[in-house]
């Protein structure tokens, strides 16, 4: 055993359909969690390694497979898991990722319909036994997040589906909350900006 063995960091993850906000919080998060003295490693998924970068640009522009798809997510997870977020938790830091595996079950299971047992073994293989230690799914309703979209930049691959995927996608996520109430906090996003932030702000004040 080593002497001061440094305490384990905390996994925060993002959630929630395109054009719920959760992006615009990442600058404040960070900055609160820094001032409390923390080491935060910001990152997102797919994507966070220089392979999931290049994973993630297939990933949002290319036609594949649902299946095709969610293995890739998982291969870029992989790669993420143990090249920084695994580094980082173990020498104490804060990670912050935008997305993560909730996204999989909402997007590739909930919305495109791969039967959730494939992504629970995926999950098992390349995660083991990590998973976040608080999930902030931003929550919009559908009409919400559409509009947001429609005034943002050039929509990705995912950002032009349908209301019904967006409807299938809001309902899978909310399943997801339900069955961890321990490890989310819903936020509802379909309120004053000012309003989001300070609800943010004390939720990570918590953790
Ligand atoms: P997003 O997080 O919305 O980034 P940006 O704000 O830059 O658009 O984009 C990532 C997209 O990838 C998003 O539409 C959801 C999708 N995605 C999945 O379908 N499955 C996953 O497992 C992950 C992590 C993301």
């Amino acid at each position: 055993m080593t002497k001061n063995p440094k305490k384990r960091g905390k996994f925060i993850t993002l959630e929630g359909m395109d054009g719920a906000g959760k992006s615009t919080h990442i600058p404040n998060i960070i900055a609160a969690l820094k001032a409390r003295g923390l080491e935060v490693v910001s990152t997102r998924e797919p994507g966070g390694t220089r392979l999931g970068e290049q994973l993630r640009a297939l990933l949002l522009h290319d036609a594949m497979h649902a299946e095709t798809e969610t293995l890739l997510m998982f291969a870029a997870r992989r790669e993420h898991i143990a090249n920084l977020i695994e580094p980082a938790l173990k020498r104490g830091a804060y990670v912050l990722s935008d997305r993560f595996t909730d996204a999989t079950y909402a997007y590739q299971c909930g919305a495109k319909g791969v039967p959730s047992h494939k992504i629970k073994q995926l999950e098992k293989w390349v995660q083991g036994k990590l998973q976040p230690d608080l999930t902030l799914l931003f929550d919009v309703p559908v009409e919400i997040s559409i509009q947001r979209l429609t005034v943002a930049r050039e929509p990705d691959k995912f950002e032009r589906e349908d209301a019904k995927f967006f409807e299938k996608l809001r309902q899978a996520y909310l399943m997801r909350a339900k069955e961890d109430p321990a490890r989310f906090r819903i936020i509802d996003a379909n309120q004053a900006l000012d309003k989001v932030k300070v609800i943010v702000k004390n939720i990570i004040s918590t953790i």
